[in-house]
């Protein structure tokens, strides 16, 4: 290469200065500062640049195996050899991404590589739990775990960028991409949100394992008005900064290198032409210095939106609200140009975009070897491991929630001669892995009938029935599942929702049991055998009427590949349940959104006075969910004594004393509730503040004891100032949000 000796002049001050900022500041992990000499070859690199060269950087295409939206951009190769590409989505497999990563440093002038993104949002060939699933087991290192195996995974072919995690709070079940996110809590989510960055990025990609994470979708997606996909989010300052953003806060805070606008409005605004979200707040507050890539087609669905005439006017909005990479709407691709020539966007703002994304691709050390997630032993043999499989089943026991379980119906007692597996979804493989399920093969996963065969084995006959399908309204199965059921010494019904009922475009307005399920629930119950639920869902259903009839319920989401496995080992007794849900489930779906961190209102409904007409509530139905948030039962009992809190300086400590007073060891998830009881603005009753899952010894007794700080008490108020104020408190320690024992003190 020969450089212009004023380009190299420049350089060098390009140079002093970073070592200055390098010196000015220690580097964190996933820290996205380059070295000095990445930062001269990005800006040789932006120098050289066409305009056009420049808009391919800033253009996402998809490749045409998967489409979760309009399908765009059919000469996505042809695009990739001009320089009009800078990634691509959908698109994996070694020798693939190797002939489409040869087409850009081959064959496109400035030999710029591809980042190749894809949604790996609970696994890519090992399909763990979905998230909603794994949220359930209040277990931050598996969940980091899983997400470092699906990294593994990933990269192994090809991948290096996925669109995940998803931490949208939400209080709407009938919203299906629920199954996604990590339930309704804005505390816990942080934590699920930090772990997930962990777990994908690792500590700077150093060993190759580890892909760009991408937090979505900015901001609030969850917040859809009725739980309808992609509807308008309506929502109080306040509530924004208390209850949806903190999530994203975390993820940024964890060094995750970018961030997905959502496809909603907040307040009459598209996030993708939020300069106050994308700028203001993401990256000047906040501190982000990743790169934003927009959800599919969003610049160009702000012409429907009604916020620009046309695709141009709308990219325009993007690139100066913030927006660096434009996912396969081409309307940075065909508009840019004009928008510079017309001043409507500077070459600054173009520039920045470019660079952010050239230091991601550094990052990943693309640029040192371009085919360095293009291994194929790697693909031989780090994909569907042993160790992975066993992982998987583990963390799918470990999401399984014991929703109900009247006289210890389960486990399944070991003597049985005979079980009967009924219901439309005991011997489906593909709705297992439920939905955004990367490459995970359905062939691959365990079905609820397989688990059972493969732990029974031959001692006991093992019965199935499917009784109904999923969702029409054929009954002509029933008969053959009662006579199934009454030959059996046990009985599982297995129902549910099929993988593709939650997820993206998958809202529902009456979330109970879908087709003839529960009139093939009840039947077979009348039955009279032991019998327990198997419910699968990537959301929380209004199961009331199945709740009355049902002896015992196991919630199991949708399990992916180990589900079978892992479900089985919960039933037979192998593993005792330990998870808790993270989202509470209605009673009807009339009652949502029903959540635990409520407010009083000032005319609160009291269980004491029942007929008490002008107060807060339903004529006909309580204001309580069925199942609260961070409930789950155990095939052992836990009981809560002697609560205490104190203050000692700037430590707050509350603690209890746990026993294991059930007849087997156990794992408890102890959770933490604060009440400030009067705040110049309106409190929660409850928030989760602390947890701790312990493994207790039957009969057994533990203290758990947690320090929070005054820090931890503080909230936004209507200036959206963050501070704590002083008075009383209440604490709360215990197995659900709804079953605990209290303490106060003064602050
Ligand atoms: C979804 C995103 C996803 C993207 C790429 C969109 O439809 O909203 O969550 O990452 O497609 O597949």
């Amino acid at each position: 290469m020969h450089f212009h000796p004023g380009f190299l002049k420049s350089c060098l001050h390009i140079f002093i200065l970073n070592l200055l900022i390098q010196v000015a500041i220690a580097q964190e992990p996933n820290d996205i500062r380059l070295s000095p000499a990445d930062s001269i070859m990005v800006e040789t690199l932006i120098s050289r640049m066409t305009l056009d060269e420049k808009i391919g950087q800033l253009t996402l295409l998809a490749s045409a195996w998967n489409s979760t939206g309009p399908a765009m951009n059919a000469d996505y190769e042809q695009l990739i050899k001009t320089g009009k590409a800078g990634a691509v989505l959908n698109f994996y497999t070694v020798d693939k991404v190797r002939e489409l990563q040869k087409l850009a440093v081959n064959g496109s002038r400035l030999g710029i590589p591809l980042l190749f993104g894809n949604d790996v949002i609970h696994g890519h060939r090992t399909i763990f739990p979905i998230p909603l699933g794994q949220a359930a087991s209040w277990d931050l290192a598996a969940i980091e775990n899983a997400q470092q195996i699906a990294a593994m995974e990933a990269s192994a072919e090809g991948i290096n960028w996925t669109y995940a995690p998803m931490v949208d709070i939400a209080r709407d079940p009938r919203w299906g991409r629920v199954a996604e996110g990590a339930g309704e809590d804005t505390w816990l989510g942080c934590l699920i949100a930090k772990a997930s960055v962990r777990g994908l990025q690792g500590e700077n990609y150093k060993d190759g394992k580890h892909i760009l994470a991408c937090v979505k979708h900015f901001a609030a997606y969850g917040a859809a008005t009725a739980g309808r996909d992609y509807n308008v989010v309506d929502i109080s300052p306040v509530s924004l900064y208390e209850n949806y953003l903190p999530p994203y806060k975390a993820a940024v805070d964890a060094g995750v290198a970018s961030v997905m606008t959502s496809f909603n409005e907040i307040n009459g605004v598209p996030s993708t032409a939020n300069h106050w979200l994308l700028t203001d707040l993401l990256r000047k507050e906040w501190g982000f210095r990743g790169f934003v890539v927009t959800d599919w087609t969003s610049i160009n669905e702000m012409v429907a939106h009604g916020v620009a005439a046309d695709v141009k006017a709308a990219a325009g909005l993007a690139l100066n609200a913030g927006v660096d990479m434009d996912m396969q709407g081409s309307a940075y691709l065909n508009h840019l140009e004009e928008l510079l020539k017309e001043n409507k966007v500077t070459q600054a703002s173009i520039d920045e975009a470019v660079r952010r994304i050239l230091t991601a691709k550094v990052r990943l050390g693309l640029f040192i070897d371009p085919y360095r997630f293009c291994n194929k032993q790697r693909e031989q043999t780090e994909i569907m491991t042993k160790a992975s499989q066993d992982f998987a089943r583990k963390l799918v026991a470990e999401s399984c929630v014991l929703l109900k379980n009247s006289n210890s119906t389960l486990p399944v007692s070991p003597g049985v001669k005979s079980i009967a597996v009924i219901g439309p979804l005991a011997d489906s493989r593909k709705d297992m892995l439920g939905n955004w399920y990367s490459a995970g093969k359905w062939e691959q996963a365990v079905s609820l009938l397989e688990g059972f065969r493969n732990r029974y084995g031959k001692q006991t006959r093992i019965i199935f029935e499917k009784g109904c399908n999923l969702n029409d309204s054929s009954v002509s199965g029933i008969d053959a599942a009662v006579k199934a059921a009454r030959e059996a010494d046990f009985v599982i019904l297995a129902l549910g929702e099929s993988g593709e009922m939650s997820g993206e475009a998958a809202s529902r307005t009456n979330i109970d049991l879908p087709g003839m399920q529960y009139t093939l629930a009840e039947a077979v119950i009348k039955a009279g055998k032991p019998t327990a639920v198997v419910l699968f869902n990537g959301r929380p259903l209004a199961i009331s009427r199945l709740n009355r009839i049902a002896p015992a319920i196991l919630e199991t989401w949708f399990g992916g590949t180990q589900a079978g496995n892992g479900i089985t080992d919960v039933i037979s007794g192998d593993v005792n349940p330990s998870g808790k849900i993270t989202m509470s489930f209605p009673r009807n779906t009339g009652q949502i959104p029903v959540y635990y961190n409520v407010k009083n209102t000032g005319r609160p409904y009291s269980p004491d006075r029942p007929d008490e007409k002008y107060v807060s509530r339903y004529l006909d139905c309580p204001n309580t969910p069925l199942y609260p948030f961070g409930f789950g039962l155990s095939y052992t009992k836990f009981t809560y004594s002697g609560i205490q809190a104190g203050v000692k300086g700037n430590s707050i400590t509350i603690s209890a004393k746990v026993t294991n007073s059930g007849g087997r060891d156990g794992e408890e998830i102890v959770q933490l509730y604060i009440q400030d009881k009067v705040g110049s603005i309106t409190r929660p009753l409850k928030e989760l503040k602390g947890f701790k899952k312990l493994m207790i010894k039957k009969g057994e007794s533990v203290n758990v004891s947690f320090t929070i700080s005054r820090e931890d008490l503080s909230f936004y108020h209507p200036d959206l100032m963050k501070y704590w104020e002083p008075g009383e408190f209440n604490a709360f320690i215990g197995g659900s949000s709804a079953d605990v024992i209290s303490a106060s003190f003064k602050l």
